[in-house]
């Protein structure tokens, strides 16, 4: 079990749960007793993760999800509903690396980190904390960030910003959508072995990034699990508008 408690009946949704801190978040949920909506940009994408869910004893739910397109937020939004009777939290996971520098970014480059990592978390939310304000039910949404968001970095301008804004965005939501029951966190990750991570498998640029980190390692997807996990249930019901920084010391030097 997590850091978080076992609950029953309820439901999350976690976007771009393929792999990685979104398969993580979406197993250890599943293991705190949600019935889980998996979202990514294709169904077959999510086998994996769904085939785990299903072995422990939860109810999956696929929905296709693609941020940039609104009718597909909405869609998603609605389907898990309809496919498991209700909603309770939203791991907004999903987003898209960008590592370049400032100088050779290009308007297209930009627009798509912006597109998916701001607008598309943003409207996530949106679509479905409309649905828990039009019911009259709380609500919990979790969101990733990341540490690039909070401290400088060379040649992360684009995607730093972007993270940014969702802790900013988190921020703003928990104060509008406090007197409905609606709370809303974030995490920021630091450098996490994930699949698309590739620049950590350079046994050079390894040695630099870990002797940044006060603990000496890199985090994993069960890190960020566990801390999606707490925010998002009970044990954190007087946690709002925060990012939880989970690096491993690196920002408090
Ligand atoms: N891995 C890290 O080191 C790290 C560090 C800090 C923050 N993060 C953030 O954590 C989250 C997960 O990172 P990760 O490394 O596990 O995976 P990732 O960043 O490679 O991908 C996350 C998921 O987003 C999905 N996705 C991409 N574009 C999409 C779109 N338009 N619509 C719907 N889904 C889309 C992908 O298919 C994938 O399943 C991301 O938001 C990432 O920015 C990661």
């Amino acid at each position: 079990m997590s850091a978080s408690e076992q609950v029953s009946n309820r439901v999350a949704l976690v976007t771009g749960a393929s792999y990685g801190i979104g398969a993580a978040s979406a197993l250890t949920l599943a293991r705190d007793g949600y019935d889980i909506a998996l979202a990514d940009l294709r169904e077959d994408m999510l086998a994996d993760t769904a085939a785990k869910i299903t072995a422990i004893g939860r109810r999956v739910a696929l929905l296709t999800l693609d941020l940039r397109q609104q009718s597909s937020v909405e869609a998603a939004a609605a389907k898990a509903i309809t496919s498991l009777g209700r909603l309770d939290v939203l791991v907004n996971n999903a987003g898209v690396p960008q590592r370049k520098p400032a100088l050779d970014v290009t308007r297209d480059e930009w627009a798509l980190v912006m597109d998916v990592n701001l607008a598309g978390t943003f409207f996530m939310t949106q679509a479905v904390a409309r649905g828990w304000i039009v019911a009259g039910k709380p609500g919990s949404v979790v969101s990733v960030a990341s540490t690039h968001g909070l401290v400088g970095l060379a040649q992360s301008t684009t995607y730093g910003v972007s993270k940014a804004g969702i802790s900013h965005m988190t921020r703003m939501l928990a104060i509008e959508w406090a007197e409905h029951g609606i709370r809303v966190n974030a995490i920021a990750p630091a450098s996490t072995e994930t699949p698309t991570r590739t620049g950590l498998s350079d046994p050079n640029k390894r040695d630099t990034f870990l002797s940044r980190i006060p603990l000496h390692r890199f985090g994993t997807p069960q890190d960020m699990a566990e801390g999606i996990a707490y925010l998002a249930g009970d044990k954190a019901g007087f946690i709002t508008g925060q990012t939880l920084v989970i690096d491993g010391g690196l920002t408090s030097q």
